[in-house]
């Protein structure tokens, strides 16, 4: 038997090679992908409660107020995530009425969900306030009127934080940067002064904090601290013109992850640190107590806890007969990001992953779209169709943001630990998929 080692800041915690099988949770992936079918996603348990438990320690230990982690939903959710989040001890940010019922469905207390998103529509405002969600993230001034009037002679008011365009631009990819003064996302520095006396004026409403979000798949410390001094510089400017300390604080969530091992590892500890130490001499510098401290990480908790399987349906040759593309059962429907974002991944081949690599090879995907390319260059062994290929940091925002495009159900997600894994999601049927269609 035989044990090759594995970037253990890629793959899930548990990822370990045995006679050139892959194994994750103590489960063996090619027989999980027989048992399943592919595409198959798969989630590390033992990772996912890890990279939760991580947050919260580092942010206890640092941070001298109190502190608090709320899981991105948007990263991956579905109602044992969300009960996983529960038992953890983390609350929850949800972006539509359907999250909030997978929060409930999940059974967590709605004080622990915050409501965020730039367009948020009537019905879901009334269920957030109807089921007493924790706090409405406001994002712009329209909205903040709709909440006043529907909360209006509300007997507990409801909480909100002002979410706000801090203008600082996030060195990461154009579209998910989300900081910078004219991103659609957030109040401008400007009006925050506004929205604050319009809170104050509305007795349904509480406020509560500010909120920014500056983008994902961040890496540079000093774009946290720059977060955090807007953040706190506005605090103190409210405190000076309104005589209320605000109680809360949340610098959004953004902390990147490696996708490929030469990228360094997530330190979830060091961010907490940097953090903390930013919030603290930041509060100092305007006089202001430590208010309690939000993070919202989705990607730096969910993300290396997945693992993506494909099989190898065929090769594509080229006029000289050197290989040129491995065609795989999967692809920018379960996973758009290569194609949205030119995001580049790691993968191995799960039941052969002793073999001697081949020439690098493009792995595409099936759907229509010559852009359907998950991985460039991959360095696999020479693989022949029926081989199954894993693909690693699968986790955060592939599910979540899978399509139906060209009728093709979504995989189904299991949840691996203690060498068994539970079904958590269920693959789509072609059922499923025609449910809404009605014929002439
Ligand atoms: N808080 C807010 C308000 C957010 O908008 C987001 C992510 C987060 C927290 C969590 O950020 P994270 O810790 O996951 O970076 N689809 C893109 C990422 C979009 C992020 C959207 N907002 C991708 O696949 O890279």
């Amino acid at each position: 038997m035989t044990h090759l080692l594995l970037s253990s800041h890629i793959w899930p915690d548990t990822a370990t090679i045995i006679s050139g099988r892959l194994y994750v949770g103590g489960c063996d992936v090619t027989e999980l992908a027989a048992d399943h079918a592919t595409p198959l996603y798969l989630l590390d348990e033992a990772t996912l409660r890890g990279a939760m438990r991580a947050y919260r320690v580092a942010l206890a230990r640092y941070y001298p107020g109190p502190s608090r982690v709320h899981y991105a939903g948007k990263a991956l959710l579905n109602t044992a995530v969300a009960q996983i989040v529960a038992e953890e001890g983390l609350g929850l940010d949800v972006v539509s009425g359907a999250e909030l019922l997978v929060a409930r469905r999940a059974g967590m207390s709605m004080g622990q969900v915050h409501l965020h998103g730039n367009a948020k529509g009537e019905a879901e405002l009334r269920r957030a306030v109807e089921w007493g969600v924790g706090a409405i993230v406001v994002d712009s001034l329209d909205e903040l009127d709709r909440l006043a009037s529907l909360t209006h002679g509300m007997e507990r008011p409801q909480g909100v934080l002002l979410r706000v365009a801090p203008n600082i631009d996030a060195h990461t990819h154009a579209h998910i940067a989300t900081g910078g003064a004219t991103s659609k996302f957030g109040l401008p520095l400007e009006s925050v002064g506004a929205a604050a006396a319009r809170v104050f004026n509305a007795e349904g409403l509480r406020l509560l904090g500010l909120h920014a979000h500056i983008g994902s798949q961040i890496f540079e410390v000093d774009q946290i601290r720059a977060t955090v001094g807007v953040l706190t510089r506005e605090m103190a400017r409210l405190r000076d013109t309104f005589g209320v300390e605000l109680e809360e604080l949340s610098p959004g969530g953004g902390l990147g992850v490696p996708y490929t091992a030469d990228m360094p590892p997530t330190n979830i500890d060091a961010y907490a640190a940097t953090l903390s130490d930013a919030v603290r001499v930041a509060c100092v510098a305007y006089g202001l107590r430590p208010p309690l401290l939000t993070v919202e990480p989705g990607r730096s908790i969910v993300a290396r806890a997945g693992v993506a399987i494909y099989r190898v349906v065929a090769r594509k040759l080229g006029p000289d007969g050197a290989l040129l593309y491995l065609h795989v059962d999967g692809g920018m429907a379960d996973n758009i990001r290569p194609a949205l974002y030119g995001a580049r991944y790691t993968a191995l081949l799960a039941n052969r992953a002793d073999a001697a690599p081949g020439p690098p090879v493009d792995v595409a995907g099936r759907y229509c779209e010559s852009g359907d390319v998950l991985l460039h260059a991959a360095p696999l062994p020479s693989a022949v169709p029926g081989d199954m290929i894993a693909v690693a940091v699968a986790g955060a925002y592939t599910l979540s943001m899978a399509s139906t495009y060209n009728l093709v159900p979504r995989p189904a997600l299991l949840l691996a630990g203690g060498g068994a894994a539970r079904l958590i999601q269920r693959r789509e049927t072609e059922e499923d998929l025609l449910a809404r269609d009605s014929a002439l």
